[in-house]
């Protein structure tokens, strides 16, 4: 349970609040490159952290992500003109190059030197794994921080992005809380061959043991599941990285063990970006039908979204729908892929959830760790210190699961496959 202030300050992401200003001192997601195919291609609206920017690529192919109300007076850069290396507002023409820099302002005296006093407000971007990431916070931007799947070959990994009609938390609480998936993501029908039947251990051992360790980069947790009828427990581990990724090993398909992560970014406080991606482990290429049976199961088919948006065809509008039949028959809430189950409950909550009404139990102590390194993290840039992860380089840690012979502990046994080979 949270108070009502607290809640507040760990849900609010706009400028200036304690949670914004703490996300803007890391690398933030902003969007697909492929949203901008082009040099020159048509600019884009993004909303992030309760901030609309407009991005555009230009003539070189570099990234700009600037404010969208042109400096002068306001008009939106989304209708601008994306030519020669700037974008130019189509009010009174004044242009802006990736940096903001104002490098043409065609309604002044050719002698003024008015143009040199002005910018727009714009935020450095790196292209990385399919993404543009951008830096909203002060200073010189860290170096931009990989994890493992920001690091294997184009081949082996897809990334994609939908929205979520909530707040971020209570996306990020719903992806790190594991002992939902005996549950929520419970089906009735015979589940397809894996190598490891990690559903079925799910759907019969509902009560797992967490256990939290806390890292550099936010922590290792562990969801032990005692199997009465085997000599090991299954054990699946996930990592937190502050202040919103998450990475989970994943059983795969058809016989290809998956490493997958989701990031949950707030478009604004009751709206929020989700990333997933997924990659083969030992860095072969991903093979295009098992990215697919991931996306069937998933929902997360072209077909899966509603056209020209990143809303998903299941949403609240429709109840997920939701086939009562289905639920008495086929799965346990009746709707048909992971993703709208989660948010037909994650986004049932309201856009944001006054969580001092929630009653927290033994498995909710994950998310319960995940607060407290967010409001500590929240503290440490009041106090002008660098919130925790911020100014790591890379990330080499590694989810995983397995069946731990009991007796042993989960992270001795688990030692290799926590690490990341690449
Ligand atoms: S409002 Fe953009 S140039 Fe005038
Ligand atoms: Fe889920």
């Amino acid at each position: 349970m949270l108070s009502q202030a607290i809640n507040q300050r760990i849900t609010r992401t706009g400028p200036g609040t304690p949670m914004g200003l703490t996300m803007r001192r890391y690398w933030i997601p902003a969007m697909l490159s492929a949203e901008l195919p082009r040099p020159d291609s048509d600019p884009v609206r993004i909303m992030l952290l309760g901030e609309q920017l407009i991005a555009f690529r230009d003539t070189t192919g570099r990234v700009g992500l600037v404010a969208h109300n042109c400096p002068h007076r306001g008009a939106s850069l989304f209708f601008g003109r994306n030519e020669e290396s700037g974008l130019r507002c189509v009010y009174h023409g004044w242009k802006f190059d990736v940096e903001g820099t104002c490098v043409d302002m065609p309604n002044e005296p050719a002698e003024s030197d008015f143009r040199t006093k002005v910018r727009a407000v714009a935020y450095p971007t790196v292209e990385r794994a399919g993404v543009v990431w951008t830096y909203m916070g002060p200073g010189d931007p860290p170096p931009l921080q990989t994890q493992e799947w920001m690091r294997v070959p184009a081949e082996s990994l897809d990334v994609c992005k939908h929205l979520g009609e909530a707040n971020w938390l209570q996306l990020l609480e719903g992806g790190i809380d594991t002992a939902h998936s005996s549950f929520l993501h419970r089906s009735f029908l015979q589940s397809r061959a894996r190598t490891l039947d990690t559903r079925g251990f799910r759907a019969r051992s509902t009560a797992p043991k967490l256990e939290v360790v806390t890292t550099e980069y936010g922590y290792t947790y562990a969801g032990i599941r005692a199997l009465p009828d085997q000599d090991s427990d299954y054990v699946r581990v996930y990592q937190y990285v502050l202040p919103f990724h998450q990475m989970r090993a994943f059983e795969g398909y058809l016989g290809h063990p998956l490493i997958s992560g989701h990031i949950w970014v707030p478009a604004d406080d009751e709206s929020t970006w989700v990333w997933s991606w997924t990659y083969t482990g030992g860095g072969e290429p991903l093979p295009a039908e098992v990215i697919e049976a991931e996306k069937r199961s998933a929902g997360r088919l072209p077909n899966d979204v509603v056209p020209g948006t990143f809303r998903f065809r299941r949403n609240k509008d429709n109840d997920y729908l939701i086939d009562r039949q289905k639920q008495k028959t086929d799965n346990y809430t009746g709707i048909d892929v992971i993703s709208a189950q989660d948010q037909a409950v994650q986004e049932s909550m309201g856009r944001i959830f006054d969580r001092s009404q929630e009653h927290l139990g033994t498995t909710d102590v994950a998310i319960i760790a995940a607060r407290r390194l967010l409001l500590q993290a929240c503290d440490d840039v009041e106090a002008d210190r660098d919130p925790l992860g911020s100014r790591l380089e890379a990330i080499t840690a590694r989810p995983a699961e397995m069946l731990v012979p009991r007796g042993q502990h989960w992270h001795a046994a688990m030692s290799e496959q926590l690490v990341a080979t690449v």
